[in-house]
């Protein structure tokens, strides 16, 4: 069994904490946001009825990630596959690794090419924030002390998410208003109307390095689609294991 772990796609996400280690659900930029685990659940246990060990958790992530885009409309990719599992989480890793909403980017450029993705990367991964909700504690700092912020939009936003630290803090509003349960481009043309709902979405407008690529993305979805699908793939490829490395999980919650 491995001893250490390195940040990437092997399904640590998906192990609930253990005697011997604390898993990475509970790590600050997962707390109260990660959910749907028994969708994963339910597609491994139809998997493991088919054919016995041979699909991973991650791999089951990925194609799962894939065919969500796709039935919401957005673009589709072939998944390369073989991801193996790992058999621990680190808290550590999950705190130091994954980028808080409060970045700037500068700090977001950072983050992502630690992980070997480009600036171009970066903001069309960040359009997956046309889908979901996020946590009042995660965009309250953005609705009052922002000014680069619809004024009717951040008004509407104030009543489930008031000021004061500890009330409504993980109350739910919806990454993309305008067209919710659509993968689209609306995510970038709220950008330009001021209607993004995170710090870290509404600064993407703000920097040369990636204004251009908004405008381009909010004009149309065709380069969207293609910068999206090619940066799964390579999101999707950051430190896999493989061969021999970890193991095939039978539950997608423990390991064997
Ligand atoms: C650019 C850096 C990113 C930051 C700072 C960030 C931050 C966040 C935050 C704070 C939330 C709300 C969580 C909550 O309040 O419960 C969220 C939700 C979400 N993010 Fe990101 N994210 C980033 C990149 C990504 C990427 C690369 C993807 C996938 C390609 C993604 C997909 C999503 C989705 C689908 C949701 C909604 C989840 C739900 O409704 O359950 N995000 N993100």
């Amino acid at each position: 069994m491995e001893t250490s772990k390195r940040s990437g796609c092997d399904a640590s996400v998906l192990l609930s904490d253990t005697a011997s280690f604390t898993g990475e659900q509970g790590a600050a930029p997962n707390a109260g946001s990660i959910r749907g685990m028994n969708v994963i659940d339910n597609i491994k246990a139809q998997v493991e009825a088919v054919c016995t060990q041979t699909v991973s958790c991650a791999d089951i992530l990925a194609v799962a990630a894939r065919d969500s885009v796709v039935t919401l409309g957005g673009p589709s990719w072939t998944v390369p596959l073989g991801r193996r599992d790992s058999t621990m989480a680190s808290l550590s890793l999950a705190n130091s690794d994954l980028p808080p909403p409060s970045f700037d980017v500068a700090n977001l450029t950072a983050n992502f090419a630690a992980k070997g993705l480009s600036v171009t990367d970066m903001v069309a991964l960040s359009g997956a924030h046309t889908i979901g909700q996020a946590q009042c504690q995660n965009f309250r700092d953005r609705l009052y002390n922002e000014t680069n912020i619809d004024t009717a939009f951040a008004t509407s936003l104030k009543a489930n998410c008031p000021r004061p630290t500890g009330s409504g803090d993980s109350s739910l509003a919806l990454l993309d208003t305008t067209t919710p349960n659509a993968f689209d481009n609306a995510y970038y043309r709220n950008l330009m109307s001021q209607k993004g709902l995170l710090h870290s979405d509404q600064v993407l407008i703000n920097d040369g390095r990636t204004a251009g690529l908004v405008r381009t993305y909010s004009s149309g979805s065709a380069q969207f689609n293609r910068d999206f699908r090619a940066a799964m793939v390579r999101m999707g490829n950051i430190s896999p294991l493989t061969g021999t490395q970890g193991q095939v999980r039978l539950s997608c919650s423990r390991v064997n």
